[in-house]
């Protein structure tokens, strides 16, 4: 089974993107065929500076190499290396209804924070359809944040196929939903845009530091709390065992506990499980063409298949006979 699936390089990742996304893409590894790249080309509909778009997309390499990238199976790579891809978006532009991108959500939302729309910002979701078909996915895993753009795929796909006759796969999204949306220090949604995040790859001072400040409720110390309610409990799920969390859990409710404590713990599990992939991190940072490499590699492995694949869509429409 083909698996693919693309991340933003619009800054430095967090735990939310950790194990919202990240972890399942590097566990499918082990039983799929995995394309995994960096969506610069989508990154530009928000005008980053010049300077930081590469840097950003090398510190994703970076990132995802120390977590566990097997870049021998997996085929890891940057969008814009691929440029046959924003091809295939005009040819798939040309089969997308305006309304099926008017009802976007991702859209309507950004609009409604206030901000200013740029054609590629509205057409993001038809070259996002043009990276899942160039490449025959099969499957997509994302966050249910992206469930909708991959139904966009989907549609386009059979609008293609039936305009033209089979030229794609129709590919199925796989939500990722193993856990709940990782909460900031805020107690809203994790988000770069939030800068209320914990970077994968902070140092740990600064970790411990963020942890202390999570926002918690006055309930006195003495009270029972419930820690279902409770932004500290929230994050400590994540990294914490079953039967520690059982033991944490039976404390919140019966009274007596500060969040001062339950911080300090969490903070020591959140070091202690990243540490390993820190290591690794800076045992990489020392090599940044190493990094390079595997970019260079992995577009060449893309490439041989989304030539195949604009070939023969090319070859549908009738163009390049
Ligand atoms: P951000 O909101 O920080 O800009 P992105 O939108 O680039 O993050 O998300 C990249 C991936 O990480 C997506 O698949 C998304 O579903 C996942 N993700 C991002 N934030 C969270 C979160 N707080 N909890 C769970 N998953 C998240
Ligand atoms: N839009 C996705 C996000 O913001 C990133 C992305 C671009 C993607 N192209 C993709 C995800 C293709 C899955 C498949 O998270």
């Amino acid at each position: 089974m083909r698996v693919l699936s693309g991340i933003q390089p619009s800054g430095r990742l967090h735990i939310g993107n950790f194990f919202g996304a990240m972890r399942q893409h590097l566990q499918l590894q082990a039983e799929h065929d995995c394309f995994y790249f960096i969506a610069d080309y989508h990154a530009l509909t928000s005008n980053p500076a010049p300077a930081e778009v590469a840097g950003y997309a090398l510190d994703v390499t970076l990132d995802y190499l120390a977590l566990g990238l097997d870049t021998e199976k997996t085929v890891f790579w940057r969008q814009s290396d691929v440029p046959e891809v924003t091809e295939l978006t005009w040819l798939l532009s040309c089969v997308t209804p305006m309304g099926l991108l008017q009802r976007c959500t991702s859209y309507k939302e950004k609009i409604a924070q206030g901000i200013s729309a740029n054609h590629g910002l509205f057409a993001y979701p038809v070259l996002q359809a043009a990276d899942i078909l160039i490449y025959d996915s099969d499957l997509v895993p994302v966050g249910a944040d992206q469930k909708q753009h991959i139904e966009i795929a989907r549609d386009i796909a059979i609008r293609f196929n039936n305009n033209y006759g089979e030229t794609f796969i129709v590919p199925k999204a796989y939500i990722i939903e193993s856990v709940a949306v990782v909460l900031g220090i805020d107690g809203q949604k994790m988000s770069k845009s939030y800068g209320n995040t914990i970077e994968i790859f902070e140092p740990e001072k600064s970790v411990r530091k963020k942890i202390m400040r999570i926002v918690t409720d006055s309930t006195p110390v003495e009270e029972p709390k419930e820690p279902e309610n409770c932004n500290v409990f929230a994050l400590l799920k994540l990294v914490a065992s079953e039967e520690e969390l059982a033991e944490w859990e039976n404390r919140y409710r019966s009274g007596g506990l500060g969040y001062g404590q339950v911080k300090e713990r969490l903070a020591e599990l959140m070091v202690d499980y990243f540490r390993p992939f820190q290591d690794k991190r800076a045992e990489l940072e020392k090599n940044p063409d190493y990094a390079r490499r595997v970019l260079a590699d992995g577009a060449k492995r893309a490439k041989a298949v989304a030539s195949k694949t604009l070939i023969r869509a090319r070859k549908a429409v009738g163009l390049g006979a």
